[in-house]
C-alpha cells in the first residue's frame, strides 16, 4: 500500500464505540497487512469499555492512547502527536470509528499521497462522492452550511469538503505547521487544521468517498460544537481583517513618506514637477517593503521578491488610475466641492482595489493554486 519503509498510522478517536471498534480493527488489520502500518485508537475513557476491546485485540500493530474527554479536536491533537513522536508515523490517516468511513477507501487516499499530494481528503462533496440517504434534513443542512461557512467566512476556498473527518496527511507537513497551539477543541478541528495546511502551501487533493451513516451507537456532535464552529470561522476571518488593517496602516505611512520626500526635495531646490513623481515612486517602494516584510509576512508566497515588486508597482499604477478617475468624475458632478474632499474620495476605491489585487496576486500564498 505505502512505499517500503514509510510508517502509516491510522489515528482513530473513540468515545463510546464499544460496538464498532473490534469489527473495525478487524477489517483494518485484514486489509492493511504491511508491518509498517499501525493503528492508534485514542479513547477518552469511554464508559462503555471501548478501551478494553482495543487492549484485547491481538495484533502488535494496534495501539491505545487513553485520556480525559476534552473533545474530538483535543483527542486528535494528542493522537497525531503520539503517532508522529512515539510511533514514528510518516503519514497519518484520520478516520471515524463508526464505519462512516469505509476502511478499504483509505487505500485511495494513500495512493494520492504517493502521487505527490501532502493531504488527501476523503470527500463527500466532489463529483463521485456521496452521503448516506438516511441522513436526515437537519444533518444534511448542517453539513452543507458548515462547509459553506468554512469556505465563505473561514476562507477555505477551493475545497469542497472542508469538514471531512477522513484524511491522509504527510506528517512532515504537520510538523511544519505545528499542532500544539490549535484553538479548536471539538469537530471544528478539521477545518482549523485544513486552514493551516492550506496556508502553509500544502498540496491538498480530494478523493470522492461515500459517507455511510453509523449503524451502531450515536453521534457526539452537539450544540456546543456548532457554536464553537461559528466562533472559529469568525476568528479565522478576523485574521484577514488584521491583514487589511496593516495594509491601510502601510498606506498611511506611504503617504507620510511621499509628502516628506516631496518636501525635502523642494527644500533642496528640486523642481516640483520632477519631485512629485519621484516622491510617488519612493512611497510605492516604501509601501512595498512594509507590505512584504510586515502586512503579508506570515504568508508562504508563490513568487520571488523581484516579481512581487513588479506586480506591486503595476497594481499601484492601476490604483492610481482608479483614484484619479474617481477624482475627475466627481469634479465633473460636483464642481463646487472642495478639491481636497474630492481627492480624499478617490483614496477609498484605490485602496480597496490595491488591497484586492495585492492580496490575491502580488502576495498570493502557495497552495491556493495547487491541485493534483
Ligand atoms: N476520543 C474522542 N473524544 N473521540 C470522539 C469524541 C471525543 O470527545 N467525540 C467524537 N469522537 C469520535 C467518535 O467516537 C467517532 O469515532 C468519531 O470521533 C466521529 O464522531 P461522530 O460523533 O460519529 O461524528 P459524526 O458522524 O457526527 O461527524 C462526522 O462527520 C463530520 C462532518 O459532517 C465526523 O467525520 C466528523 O469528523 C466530521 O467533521
Ligand atoms: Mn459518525
Amino acid at each position: 500500500m505505502s512505499s517500503d519503509c514509510e510508517v502509516v498510522c491510522f489515528v482513530i478517536p473513540t468515545y463510546n464505540e464499544a460496538l464498532n471498534i473490534s469489527p473495525l480493527l478487524g477489517q483494518l488489520t485484514q486489509i492493511y497487512r504491511d508491518k509498517n502500518t499501525k493503528f492508534l485508537v485514542v479513547d477518552d475513557d469511554s464508559p462503555d469499555g471501548t478501551a478494553q476491546h482495543v487492549r484485547e485485540f491481538a495484533d502488535g500493530r494496534v495501539f491505545l492512547l487513553q485520556g480525559e474527554r476534552r473533545g474530538l479536536g483535543d483527542a486528535y491533537v494528542r493522537g497525531i502527536t503520539h503517532a508522529m513522536d512515539v510511533l514514528g508515523a510518516d503519514v497519518v490517516v484520520q478516520m471515524d470509528a463508526d464505519f462512516s468511513h469505509d476502511p478499504a477507501a483509505a487505500a485511495k487516499l494513500l495512493r494520492r499521497l504517493e502521487a505527490g499530494a501532502d493531504v488527501a481528503i476523503g470527500s463527500r462533496y466532489v463529483e463521485g462522492g456521496s452521503i448516506d440517504e438516511r441522513w436526515n434534513l437537519r444533518r444534511r443542512l448542517l453539513s452543507r452550511w458548515g462547509n459553506r461557512l468554512a469556505r465563505w467566512i473561514g476562507g477555505l476556498r477551493g475545497v469542497s469538503d472542508c469538514t471531512a473527518g477522513f484524511k491522509a496527511i504527510r506528517t512532515s507537513k504537520l510538523r511544519e505547521v505545528g499542532l500544539g497551539d490549535l484553538r479548536a477543541r471539538g469537530y471544528v478541528f478539521q477545518v482549523e487544521l485544513l486552514h493551516r495546511l492550506l496556508r502553509s502551501g500544502a498540496c491538498v487533493v480530494e478523493e470522492p468517498i461515500h459517507f455511510r451513516d453509523r449503524e451502531r451507537g450515536e453521534t457526539k456532535l452537539g450544540m456546543a460544537n456548532m457554536l464553537e464552529f461559528l466562533l472559529s470561522m469568525l476568528l479565522l476571518r478576523s485574521r484577514s481583517h488584521v491583514t487589511f488593517l496593516k495594509f491601510c496602516a502601510t498606506g498611511l505611512c506611504g503617504t507620510v513618506v511621499n509628502l516628506l520626500s516631496f518636501y525635502l526635495m523642494l527644500r533642496f531646490g528640486i523642481n516640483k514637477f520632477f519631485a512629485s513623481p519621484v516622491a510617488i515612486a519612493v512611497s510605492i517602494f516604501s509601501n512595498f517593503v512594509m507590505n512584504n516584510h510586515w502586512t503579508f509576512s506570515d504568508r508562504v508566497m508563490i513568487s520571488r521578491v523581484p516579481e512581487r515588486g513588479f506586480k506591486f508597482a503595476a497594481v499601484s499604477l492601476l490604483a492610481l488610475l482608479l483614484s484619479y478617475s474617481v477624482f475627475v468624475a466627481l469634479s465633473n458632478f460636483f464642481p463646487e466641492s472642495a478639491p481636497l474632499l474630492l481627492q480624499a474620495c478617490g483614496i477609498g476605491p484605490g485602496a480597496l482595489l490595491s488591497y484586492y489585487l495585492n492580496s490575491r496576486w502580488t502576495f498570493v500564498e502557495k497552495g491556493t493554486d495547487k491541485r493534483v
